[in-house]
């Protein structure tokens, strides 16, 4: 009987944890884990065979590194062990690059994913690089593992996946960070605190039926108030995509 793990997970913050529990419940399948402050109490990793090194991770057939890329780098360089695994290398630290992840792991099938974590769902649906390099026979192989963590699509080019792994977490929280803004610009000439709390309530409730909607046109009258509002629009426009240009400059100064 063969009594190898089949998964080994490197890190157990959020992703890492995440992983760690989905896999197990989906699987039934214990993952080995590490991390570098050791085993959590947490809920989340209880079913987790922890082990006290690094390395022991590759004892699994497949690796998850759910640790950022430049502590993976410090490591594993270097190391014969990574040197020799000859498993799945699944990488969703943002941070590393495929020639980087060949260099350390040069024997290994390795396959860069984008995972986005959701609260209460018993799923992590995935953005997955397909790499040129792969035979056919070592991509399915992979993505047929991965598919035990959930659903994904399928992007080859590493500049196109790079751009939409950005839209999974990092875009949106910017721009929740942007619409609490904009309730407070709303309620800011209130000077009644309830007032404002009753003002926050009613625009969050309507960004989510606007959100629910998929649309924001059917309330704009033509000529009326928010047709007024909406017409300024492009000032809005010009200072997200600078926005978003800034965190594509500073993931690709990340990079190694
Ligand atoms: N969370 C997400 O939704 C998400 C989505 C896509 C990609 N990712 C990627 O996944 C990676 C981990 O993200 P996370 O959200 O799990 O972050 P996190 O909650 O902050 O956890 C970070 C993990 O990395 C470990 N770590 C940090 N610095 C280290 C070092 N110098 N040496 C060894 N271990 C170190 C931490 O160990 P300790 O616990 O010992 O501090 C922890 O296990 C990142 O590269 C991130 O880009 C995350």
């Amino acid at each position: 009987m063969d009594l190898k793990q089949r998964l080994g997970i490197l890190g157990a913050g959020r992703l890492g944890e995440a992983i760690a529990r989905t896999w197990l419940a989906r699987t039934g399948d214990r993952p080995l884990v590490w991390s570098r402050s050791g085993p959590r109490r947490r809920n989340e990793t209880r079913g987790a065979a922890w082990v006290t090194n690094w390395s022991g991770t590759l004892e699994a057939e497949s690796l998850v590194i759910a640790i950022p890329g430049r502590p993976l780098l410090d490591l594993v360089e270097g190391s014969s062990q990574a040197r020799q695994f000859k498993g799945n290398v699944f990488s969703a630290a943002a941070a590393l690059s495929r020639t980087s992840l060949r260099r350390v792991f040069p024997q290994a099938t390795i396959v860069c994913f984008s995972p986005f974590l959701i609260d209460g769902v018993n799923s992590i649906p995935m953005l997955l690089l397909r790499p040129n390099d792969l035979s056919l026979a070592q991509w399915l192989q992979a993505k047929t593992e991965l598919q035990n963590l959930g659903d994904f699509d399928v992007i080859e080019d590493e500049k196109v996946f790079e751009q939409i792994a950005l839209l999974g977490a990092s875009w949106p929280t910017v721009v929740l960070a942007a619409v609490q803004t904009a309730a407070n610009v709303g309620v800011a000439r209130l000077q009644d605190e309830n007032a404002r709390r009753i003002g926050r309530r009613i625009f969050f409730r309507a960004i989510n039926a606007l959100l629910s909607q998929g649309t924001c046109h059917e309330v704009a009258t033509p000529g009326g108030i928010t047709e007024r509002g909406l017409s300024s629009l492009p000032l809005v426009v010009n200072l997200f995509e600078n926005v978003f240009q800034q965190m594509q400059a500073h993931a690709a100064e990340l990079r190694v």
